[in-house]
């Protein structure tokens, strides 16, 4: 293939990947995203939708890409009850948990809890995973995606800017290692950004991200877990970015089970937000009981926001991670070399340990500062 060829495969492979309809070009909305995001603003009278420059200090500036979805939600609450360690700057959605225009609805809705519907971005990304069919965990998440509370309109529209676009108008411009990328669903985004514009990788501090299986079985297939299954192959780009990566895997979800004992103090809590976090975790510990019999439901993406906010609740080991992405049996699967046969060098650190006593201690403080 000559090199005329390949870029005319590139682009094709973007804009599927970014849900471009046939013929239309990526670059165009890519060179007017700010000028879209300015429109957006005028619309909706906030100043938060264009790219921000992002700053460092002593909060880490936070970009939050994700697929809402019940657990995405309360890690989402948790990340903005922690204002005085996480400057959460943008949500990002990717299909998931539920379809796109579900996904990005419900981070909407999820922003509007924390009165958040004027100063927080939502950006609806990838509508399918870089090479797969989409396969989503409705099932599990509810046809919404938010099983187990009410849902309203959307206070206010999304942010009309690619969510591919705003994360690479935003990293470009970011300084060097400055932006913490939290990603707690399938990586397309992250996997199309990186490919569109691999020098991006210099703005980002670290990725945490929900995702893998090693030590415990795979929740979707017996060897994958959900969020890699969904789309391995931007998995494998993600991983092979060389990107600092923090990973918190099943391995530590099922460390940190939601309880009815520990559902209690969260609900006791009385405040919007608290109220919402517990009818989820409500929701997820019935569906757990239908499925397993058990009252008790594994405590996800919150894993990620958590370390964010409170790292020292966590352990965890530098490690080599690699991707399945041909597997009969065992597409998606997180293959960690724990005993370093393979020689390759790590490219993330695996997170197995968390306090988690400390860990809902600190989930409700932080959703006691929330409406
Ligand atoms: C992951 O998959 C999704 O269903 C959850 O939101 C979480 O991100 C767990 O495997
Ligand atoms: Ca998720």
């Amino acid at each position: 293939m000559n090199a005329f060829d390949q870029t005319q495969d590139r682009r094709a492979f973007l804009r599927t990947a970014m849900g471009l309809a046939a013929g239309a070009s990526a670059w165009p909305m890519l060179a007017t995203a700010s000028g879209v995001a300015a429109a957006a603003d005028a619309a909706t009278g906030t100043s938060a939708s264009s790219a921000p420059a992002l700053q460092s200090g002593a909060r880490r500036s936070v970009i939050i890409d994700c697929d809402p979805g019940q657990d995405d939600a309360i890690a989402i609450l948790f990340a903005l009850g922690a204002s005085d360690r996480l400057d959460v700057r943008a949500i990002t959605t990717v299909a998931g948990n539920v379809p796109l225009n579900l996904t990005e609805r419900n981070a909407r809705i999820v922003r509007d809890w924390a009165e958040r519907s004027q100063s927080l971005p939502v950006y609806a990304g990838c509508p399918r995973p870089l090479t797969r069919e989409l396969i989503t965990a409705a099932n599990v998440h509810g046809k919404t995606g938010l099983e187990g509370v009410p849902l309203h309109e959307p206070l206010a529209p999304l942010t009309p800017q690619h969510a591919v676009a705003f994360l690479i108008d935003t990293l470009r411009g970011a300084p060097t290692h400055s932006v913490t990328l939290c990603a707690l669903g399938p990586l397309t985004n992250l996997a199309t950004a990186f490919t569109e514009a691999p020098e991006i990788r210099n703005g980002i501090r670290e990725i945490v991200l929900m995702g893998g299986a090693f030590f415990e079985r795979g929740n979707i297939t017996p060897a994958a877990e959900f969020n890699i299954y969904v789309d391995p192959q931007a998995a494998q780009v993600v991983f092979a970015s060389g990107v600092p990566i923090v990973v918190l895997p099943r391995d530590v979800a099922v460390k940190a089970p939601i309880t009815p004992a520990r559902i209690a103090p969260i609900r006791a809590l009385g405040n919007r937000c608290g109220t919402m976090a517990a009818d989820i975790m409500a929701a997820e510990v019935a569906y757990q009981k239908g499925r397993r019999g058990v009252e008790e439901a594994p405590m996800y993406d919150p894993c990620a926001t958590g370390y964010l906010i409170e790292p020292s609740l966590f352990k965890g080991r530098e490690v080599n991670v690699m991707i399945e992405t041909i597997g009969e049996w065992t597409l998606g699967e997180t293959v960690v070399d724990w005993s370093g046969h393979s020689g390759r060098k790590p490219n993330a650190t695996w997170i197995t340990e968390v306090d988690a006593d400390g860990f809902y201690a600190a989930l409700r403080a932080r959703l006691a500062t929330l409406p």
